[in-house]
Formats: structure tokens, sequence, C-alpha cells
């Protein structure tokens, strides 16, 4: 049986941390203790106006792939989830191709499903390898979320950071990817949405992430939970033999609230949100990264990846690192 094994991972954040006091003294009318307080989150790292996606993109994918000690030829398929691809077409995935020097390559797509994006990209991936189609994969979460942000609306801009992760993923004999389970739910997509395009040169409707906070803190906490019990059952794993829960990193709050839920205890919960703010699809790889770079994720770690975002979509995988 072909399993999909995560064989590096890599990330990478733009420029220097920007505190809370930062925003502060670039005219947002906010505190830092505000923002601690409700969020969790201290800095982000916002990228200059030039930084597109795929910059980023390509910076975490290089480290991932020279992590797996495989060259970017061997890649035959490329997903990138972002909300902020740099382009309307091509794909992010396309031009990631391109930059990574890859001609002639396998598959190359974007996935869309905002902060829930990378567990979406994980889960098609793998299902690539498992059929035998696909040897390794390239899966990657990237954000520019400082481009949809409305810099004059204090109650959005303060939680939101740029940055990517990424991982390979290869076909093995060895278990990796255990179960994924993907949910979506459109009636929801008035509390978090962009709800504006571009047609004949002008910007139709609304350009900039709006969002009902409250409604968004409910509906997350209840589907992390539920999602989380939801792979653990399909791989027949008990909640106590998870060594390490890596959930989208949006709010401390919400991250607590679901660890809670699950009864898992914080020492087993990867954080990155204080430092990283909300980087939407980039969260969860650049959270498993830093973790497995700083020595607390090691081989053999069962870990649940979980993610939920605008749409509404919902979705975790358990994995055997
Ligand atoms: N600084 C100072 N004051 C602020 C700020 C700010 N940055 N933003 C809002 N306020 C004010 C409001 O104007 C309001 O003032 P008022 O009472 O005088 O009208 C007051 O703070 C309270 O506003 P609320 O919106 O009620 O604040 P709440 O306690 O709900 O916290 C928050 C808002 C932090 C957004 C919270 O609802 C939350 O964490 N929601 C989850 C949303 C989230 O994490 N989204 C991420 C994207 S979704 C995802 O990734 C899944």
């Amino acid at each position: 049986m072909i399993h999909a094994r995560i064989t590096g991972t890599g990330s990478y954040l733009p420029g220097e941390p920007v505190s809370n006091e930062d925003l502060v003294r670039r005219g947002i009318d906010t505190s830092d203790e505000w923002v601690t307080s409700r969020t969790g989150i201290s800095s982000r790292h916002l990228a200059t106006a030039e930084t597109g996606s795929s910059d980023l993109a390509c910076k975490a994918a290089e480290r991932a792939i020279e992590a797996a000690g495989c060259e970017a030829e061997d890649i035959d398929l490329i997903i990138v989830a972002t909300s902020t691809p740099d382009y309307i077409f091509p794909s992010t995935a396309a031009l990631l191709q391109s930059r990574l020097g890859i001609r002639n390559g396998g598959a190359a797509f974007d996935v869309q499903a905002v902060c829930s994006g990378f567990v979406y990209a994980l889960s098609i991936a793998e299902k690539f390898i498992r059929s035998g189609s696909h040897k390794r994969a390239l899966v990657v979460g990237a954000e520019v979320f400082s481009r949809i942000l409305d810099w004059s609306d204090r109650s959005t801009c303060v939680l939101f950071g740029d940055g990517a992760g990424a991982v390979v993923l290869e076909a093995s004999e060895q278990p990796g990817v255990r179960a994924t389970a993907l949910h979506a739910d459109g009636s929801h997509h008035p509390i978090l949405c962009v709800p504006g395009g571009v047609a004949s040169g002008q910007v139709i409707g609304d350009p900039f992430l709006r969002m009902d906070g409250q409604a968004v803190f409910k509906f997350a906490v209840k589907v992390l939970g539920d999602v989380a019990h939801e792979v653990l059952e399909l791989a027949d794993c008990p909640v106590d033999s998870i060594d390490w829960l890596i959930p989208h990193q949006a709010n401390i709050r919400i991250i607590q609230a679901t660890a809670k839920r699950l009864g898992v205890p914080m020492e087993k919960v990867i954080t990155t949100v204080e430092r990283h703010g909300n980087t939407s699809a980039a969260s969860i790889p650049l959270a498993l990264d830093l973790a497995v770079r700083d020595g607390r994720i090691r081989p053999g770690h069962r870990i649940v990846l979980e993610g939920v975002g605008g749409g509404f979509t919902w979705g975790a995988a358990l994995v055997d690192f």
C-alpha cells in the first residue's frame, strides 16, 4: 500500500516583526493591551507592496526541498493554498514552479479555501500520491493578507500577518498522513469575506476583508473541535495518542477553547499567533516548520493539523511525522 509522508518542511516570514506598538505609531487607533488581551497577538510580519505570495512561497519551498534532501526537479505536483494570489491567473503554483526552475513539470495549481487552504491542499496531495499518479508533492500555504486589509478598520487590520510555509509530501511504505476530513458550508460566507472582484478594469464591490468577529469566534471553536475528533475516529486513534495539535493560528482564545474542547493540554499545542498573527493558509505550515526546526516535533510524532476559514471551510489531517 502507498502512503504519503512529510519528508521536509520550510517556512519564510518577510521583513522584521511589526509590534502592536509599531501599528499605533503608524496611526492605527488601537493599543497593545487591546490586541494582546483579545487575540494573544504581539507582532506580525508584513510584506512590502512589491512582494507577492509567490515570492514568499518560493523561499519557504526552497527550504522544504532542502530539508527533504531532494531537488526541485524531483517534484511532480505543486499545490499552493492562497487567497492572495499574485495574479488572477496564472496560478501562484505555476509561478512558483517557474521560480523553482522546473521545466516540463507535473501538475501545478492553487487551492482557495482561505485559512483552511493548507489542510485542503495537503489532503488533495495525499490523494494524488496514494493513487500512485504522483510521487513527490510540494504543498505550500502562502499569503500576503496585508494587501486585502482595510487599514482604517482597526477591528480587522491588527489581526493578520504575511508569510509562507511548505512541506514536501512523498510516496512511502510507512504511514504518514493517516486521515483527513474536509468540510464547507457556504451559507456562512457573509461573516468573513472579501466581497469584491475586478471587472472591466474596475474594482467591483469591496476589495477588503470584512468580518463579524464574534460570529467567527463561535463557529471556529465548534468546528475545530468536531473535525479533530472526526480524523481521530477515522484513523481509530485515541485523543491521548496525539503528540502535537497544530490548529490554525487566528486567535489564542480560539486555540485554547479548541484544545479544551478536545481534551488536549496546551503543552501539546503549537502556537505562533503571538509572533505571526493570523497568516491564513500559511499559519499551519509555518507553525509546523517552527516546531520541527526547534526540535519539538520529531520523527514518529503524531500530529493533528486543523484549519477553519472563510467560506466557511474547515478541515483536519492526522499525520504521523
Ligand atoms: N483596538 C482597540 N479597540 C478596538 C479594536 C482595536 N484593534 N478593534 C475593535 N475595537 C473596539 C470596538 O470598536 C468596540 O468598541 P465599542 O465597544 O466602543 O464599540 C470594542 O473594541 C469591542 O469590539 P468587539 O468587536 O465587540 O470586540 P471583541 O471582544 O469581540 O473582540 C475580536 C474582537 C478580537 C475580533 C474577536 O471577536 C475575535 O477574536 N474573533 C475571532 C475572529 C478571528 O480571529 N478572525 C480571524 C479570521 S477568521 C479565521 O482565521 C478563522
